[in-house]
C-alpha cells in the first residue's frame, strides 16, 4: 500500500492543528497508509512515498529539528528523488520556513509535485484547517 509520511514540528501547537487536519484530509483517501509523526529519522523519509512537512517559523527559519533531519538525511545519502513532497506551517508575521523545507526538497533532494506551502498566521481557522484537508487528500489520491 503507498503510504504518506506527515513530520511535523510545533512549539506551541498552531501547526500540530495543521498536522491533524493534514492526517484527517489523507485518511479521507482508502488504500494509503497514513503516519503522523513528531519525530523522522533518514529511513522514514526514505521509506515514504509521500512527505508532507509540517514546520512553523521562528527567528524567520524552520526549526532546528526539521533542518537537522533533513541535514541528516542528506548526510546520509538517503534518495529522495521523485517523491512527492509538500509542506504547511504556522508563523506570526514573515513565515519562511515551510518555503525554505520545499527550496530543499526540491534543489537538494530533487522531490516533486511540490505545492504552495499551506501557511496559517498563529492558530489556524477553519479555512485553513479545510486547506490543510484539502492538501493531503489531493496528494493522497494521485498516490492511489
Ligand atoms: C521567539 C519567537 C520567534 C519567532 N520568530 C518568527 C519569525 O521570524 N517569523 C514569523 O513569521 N513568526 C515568528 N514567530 C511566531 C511563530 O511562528 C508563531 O507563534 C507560530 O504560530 C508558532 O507555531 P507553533 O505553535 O507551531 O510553534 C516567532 C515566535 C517566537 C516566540
Amino acid at each position: 500500500m503507498p503510504n504518506l509520511l506527515i513530520y511535523y514540528n510545533t512549539k506551541t501547537g498552531n501547526t500540530e492543528l495543521m498536522a491533524k487536519a493534514v492526517e484527517e484530509g489523507a485518511k479521507k483517501v482508502q488504500g494509503v497508509e497514513v503516519t503522523l509523526t513528531f519525530h523522522a529519522e533518514p529511513q522514514d523519509l526514505q521509506n515514504a512515498d509521500t512527505i508532507i512537512i509540517g514546520v512553523p517559523t521562528y527567528n524567520h527559519h524552520m526549526s532546528l529539528d526539521i533542518q537537522n533531519a533533513l541535514q541528516k538525511t542528506a548526510e546520509s545519502g538517503i534518495n529522495l528523488k521523485d517523491k512527492v513532497g509538500a509542506a504547511f506551517g504556522s508563523y506570526g508575521w514573515s513565515g519562511e520556513a515551510p518555503k525554505q523545507v520545499l527550496e530543499i526538497l526540491k534543489n537538494k533532494f530533487q522531490m516533486k509535485n511540490l505545492d504552495t506551502p499551506v501557511l496559517s498566521n498563529y492558530r489556524p481557522d477553519e479555512e485553513t484547517l479545510d486547506k490543510c484537508r484539502e492538501l493531503s487528500r489531493k496528494i493522497a489520491e494521485e498516490l492511489t
